[in-house]
């Protein structure tokens, strides 16, 4: 299905036709090397200081990883997401060798994803960032330290027709138009889009 952005200018097709599809083809399977470009994208992304500050559990369908991380999903992400090829669950790396904190390591990490995302579209492979798991049970099944930080698991795959999802609640989401704020909202100050300000904008 094609949901592009109802973007007010023309955007680069790759961000335009992104969205995070629910139906994935159960049928389908990831290649190694798509896994492994995917991967590479988020290493070749910036971080504070080149801290790269993420880590990636990374799980394909049939596999040990894939069978835990699925089991520790949450409420209607249990019943879609393990029908994808494929996980990543990226981590953030929170603090330093000395203990110190890593204050970006979270918005390096929301940067990997995103590079990430982006090399999986290119490749026509489909992408849902989640944050709906049990985060308690995957640190105990990975016997995660408190300093590594678990962020999203994006749910990688081959997208299937909408019609494919059994719940009718999703299917519904699936077909629901995608919907942002206005610029004006956004912005702040800087541009004229800025003119109506929100009530909590910095003063003039
Ligand atoms: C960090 C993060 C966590 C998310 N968690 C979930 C989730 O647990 N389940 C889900 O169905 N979608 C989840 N989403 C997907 C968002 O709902 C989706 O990105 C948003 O509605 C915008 O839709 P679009 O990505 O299709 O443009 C998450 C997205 C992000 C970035």
């Amino acid at each position: 299905m094609f949901k592009p952005a109802d973007s007010s200018i023309t955007l680069s097709p790759l961000i335009a036709n992104r969205w995070s599809p629910r139906s994935f083809d159960r049928r389908a399977e990831i290649l190694d090397s798509d896994l492994e470009a995917i991967l590479e994208a988020g290493r070749w992304s910036p971080s504070t200081n080149n801290m790269q500050p993420w880590r990636f559990i990374v799980a394909k369908r049939g596999d040990e990883h894939f069978e835990y991380l699925s089991k520790h999903l949450a409420g209607f992400n249990s019943v879609w997401a393990p029908n994808a090829s494929a996980f990543v669950l990226v981590l953030a790396v929170t603090t330093n060798d000395d203990g110190s904190t890593r204050p970006f390591a979270l918005y390096d990490a929301g940067l990997a994803s995103a590079f990430m995302t982006v090399e999986a579209n290119h490749r026509g492979i489909a992408v849902h960032p989640i944050a709906g798991f049990n985060r308690d049970q995957v640190k105990a099944q990975y016997e995660l330290p408190e300093h590594l930080v678990q962020t999203a698991i994006l749910v990688l795959g081959s997208q299937a027709p909408a019609s494919e999802l059994i719940d009718e609640g999703l299917v519904e989401r699936e077909n629901a138009p995608r919907v942002r704020r206005q610029l004006s909202e956004l912005v702040i100050a800087g541009l004229p889009e800025a003119r109506e300000r929100p009530s909590w904008a910095i003063p003039a």
